[in-house]
């Protein structure tokens, strides 16, 4: 059964914890896929972990769709939510809408995500309207990484406390099926999930949340850069490929790979043939 943006409320409703992670390709939403998780973001985190660069600023909507779509064609059950890039929705309600659609249209997903509170919630209601799920974004947002002066713990303070839960109102408010607190204070994201009757998917943000996302290459310990507090490593994938890389260039270098059983062919000319072709040519 396809996980949408209803199941996620219903999954709130009963108790039942939602495990998000990102995902930028094919192959590992393959995997994601069969190990069940409910949904998979589509993150403009694909900036970092994908194209390399610092921040998710550059990330235009042409990489969102073409990433969106490789794992849309993975996915039968996990639902695929797409994230909108850094001044793709900012400007006005008519470029959210006309993106958003794009996004829909092209990148082949069930939902978009866009970062933001009350800011942004005239975006999120035209967004909705137009029949497009949307999930929020609040706290530590990092499109916005340079007004905050650096990748920081957001909601500290009785006023930014006061001031995060009114986002979180307001997203709600606007239509948003769930909204993901980033990098906010663990007691003050469970009162926001207590309070809010859409789930709040949480990074950074403790255990009161009703669901946890994460960044695939960080909780696989694939990334060899920055590796923030709140992650917790459930394998060593990064060691294991290292390893393998390691191994299959020893091999090349060494000529014990390719086998014989790594040919398609054993031998479809005689070695006599072979030997005159040699003294021929
Ligand atoms: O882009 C992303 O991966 C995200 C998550 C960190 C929530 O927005």
């Amino acid at each position: 059964m396809k996980t949408t943006a209803k199941t996620f409320l219903e999954m709130k409703q009963q108790g039942q914890r939602i495990a998000e992670i990102t995902c930028y390709d094919y192959t590992t939403a393959k995997l994601i896929e069969a190990s069940g998780i409910n949904a998979i973001l589509v993150g403009d985190s694909l900036g970092n972990t994908m194209l390399g660069y610092p921040d998710t600023l550059s990330v235009t909507m042409e990489d969102m769709i073409h990433h969106s779509r490789a794992v849309s064609r993975a996915c039968s059950n996990t639902m695929v939510i797409m994230d909108m890039p850094f001044m793709s929705y900012q400007a006005s309600v008519y470029e959210a809408v006309t993106n958003a659609g794009r996004l829909m249209k092209e990148g082949r997903g069930n939902a978009v995500k866009l970062e933001g509170g009350a800011a942004v919630k005239e975006q999120i209601k035209a967004i909705v309207d137009a029949g497009i799920p949307v999930q929020a974004h609040i706290g530590m947002t990092p499109q916005s990484v340079n007004a905050f002066g650096g990748f920081k713990v957001q909601g500290k303070g009785e006023e930014a406390a006061k001031k995060l839960l009114e986002d979180a109102y307001a997203v709600q408010e606007a239509g948003a099926f769930s909204v993901v607190l980033e990098c906010t204070p663990p007691k003050l994201s469970e009162l926001i999930s207590k309070k809010l009757t859409i789930p709040t998917i949480g990074i950074g943000a403790g255990a009161g949340c009703d669901g946890q996302v994460l960044v695939y290459q960080d909780m696989l310990g694939m990334n060899m850069d920055f590796v923030p507090k709140f992650v917790k490593k459930f394998a060593n994938v990064g060691e294991i490929m290292m390893g393998a890389f390691a191994e299959y260039m020893k091999e090349v270098q060494e000529g014990t790979f390719p086998e014989e059983v790594h040919s398609y062919v054993k031998s479809d000319c005689s070695d006599e043939f072979l030997k005159k072709l040699e003294a021929e040519l």
